[in-house]
């Protein structure tokens, strides 16, 4: 299909038997305006950072969400929340579209949805307690808990998450970085929410505290049957606790399946190239491992390449030109030419590949629970929604900023050789 014409739905899904989804996306879009200039912006471009994205998430189920810096990941959970507005698409939520919801049954239908997500900027509310913190939800979604109940059940909620209830009157500067988030995961759960959104939970963890995390947020999910949408840049962190896997580049979901097809079976270029690139500790299974190197940045989302957007940097593509150089094959058109569907293209899952192939990277026991390092470990937050609006304000006017400079300059060098070439 050329990639100027619509497209259909890409979302091709699997999920668990049974039980009707949780949260269904269908054909999500989240397109940003792309402004130039400081005093007169004008609009140049959209910035397409998510780009048709459509699945399902299954009550009681992990669904890990993974991909590159600037794939879309943070801008799917944000839009599903509104804390975004869609371009268009669907969000089905207990029968009713989030995104024609009115702001109060929004606010409503937020006690259902938590989020937990890492907020570069800020930490939890440093003037609050512990107490107060997990509270907080009680205090907006009004009804849930009478207040003289509320203390009691912080102390149990602290206790769940690993924490001392004797620290109910500490403020967040006397926890680490793994305690705070574990009070975060603490605040989530005191609305009995049916759906969580974890945006790189234990990114910003040190390495050791990351598995002790994600083994609390498994254990919670396991109580409770709660729906994860876990994010996270690191195949290798999602292994251990996603029942399913979505890979994204560039706006688009390339790649979905069961753990063990995502890990065992991977049929997209890019998803091997990532389970490629996983770090191994053991110098030995490392040295036995192949490496497949996933060259160059990120295109930039408001000029993305035609036809298949992971063209420029696929190692198959190049494979396949190198070989056709020599046999006078034209197989690479095809990936220039037309946008791959996600879809099942032979093999038992779905991804947006013409030429799907499995591959076998290195066995599930190769693969090592070691995430990327950040060196602060004490910006996980998990606020309220207004907080939550507020942050994220100040990271995308952070964000924006930055970026645009970026988008701007890939789409006036495209530009300009367009008009060298012509
Ligand atoms: N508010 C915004 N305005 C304009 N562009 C934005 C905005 N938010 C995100 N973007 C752009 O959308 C694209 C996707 O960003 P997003 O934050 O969703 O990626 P991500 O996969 O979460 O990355 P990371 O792993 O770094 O968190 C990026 O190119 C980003 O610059
Ligand atoms: S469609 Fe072509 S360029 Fe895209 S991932 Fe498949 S082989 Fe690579
Ligand atoms: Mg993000």
């Amino acid at each position: 299909m050329p990639s100027s014409e619509p497209r259909p739905s890409q979302g091709m899904t699997v999920g668990r038997q049974g039980d009707g989804p949780a949260l269904e996306v269908r054909n999500l879009v989240k397109h940003f305006p792309l402004t130039k200039g400081i005093v007169f912006k004008r609009t140049v471009g959209q910035i397409q950072a998510v780009d048709d994205v459509s699945f399902e998430l299954y009550p009681g189920e992990t669904l890990g969400l993974v991909g590159e810096s600037g794939s879309g990941k943070s801008t799917v959970a944000r839009t599903l929340l509104r804390l975004h507005e869609p371009t268009s698409g669907e969000a089905i939520f207990q029968g009713q579209d989030l995104f024609k919801l009115s702001a109060s049954d929004m606010r409503a239908a937020r006690r259902d949805i938590q989020m937990i997500f890492q907020d570069p900027y800020s930490s939890l509310n440093p003037r609050m307690t512990v107490g107060d913190i997990v509270a907080e939800p009680w205090r907006i979604h009004t009804g849930i808990l009478p207040r003289n109940e509320q203390r009691g059940r912080v102390s149990e909620l602290l206790e769940l998450v690993g924490l001392n209830p004797d620290h109910i009157n500490r403020f967040p500067h006397q926890f680490s970085g793994g305690q705070r988030q574990r009070i975060g995961v603490a605040r989530a759960l005191a609305v009995n929410p049916s759906v969580i959104i974890a945006d790189e939970p234990v990114s910003a963890l040190d390495v050791s505290v990351q598995a002790q995390v994600v083994n609390l947020l498994e254990d919670i999910q396991e109580e409770f049957g709660i729906a994860f949408l876990f994010i996270a840049h690191d195949l290798s962190v999602v292994r251990h606790i996603a029942d399913r896997v979505a890979v994204m580049y560039l706006g688009r979901m390339i790649e979905v399946g069961t753990e063990e097809q995502i890990y065992e079976r991977p049929v997209h270029p890019y998803t091997q190239a990532l389970l490629s690139a996983a770090p191994i500790a053991d110098p030995k299974r490392r040295a036995e491992s192949e490496r497949i190197l996933l060259e160059g940045d990120l295109p930039s989302p408001a000029d993305p390449p035609s036809g298949c957007r992971f063209r420029t940097r696929c190692w198959l593509f190049n494979q396949m030109r190198d070989e056709d150089e020599a046999t006078g094959g034209n197989r690479t058109e095809k990936c220039i030419t037309d946008d791959p569907r996600l879809e099942d293209g032979g093999f038992d899952h779905p991804s947006a590949c013409h030429y799907p192939q499995e591959r076998h990277i290195i066995a599930s026991a190769e693969v090592d629970r070691v995430a990327a390092v950040r060196p602060d470990d004490s910006k996980m937050v998990v606020r309220d929604d207004r907080e939550i609006e507020d942050a994220v304000k100040k990271e995308e006017d952070a964000q924006i900023e930055a970026a645009e400079a970026k988008h701007v300059e890939a789409l006036e060098s495209r530009k300009a050789k367009t008009i060298d070439e012509t």
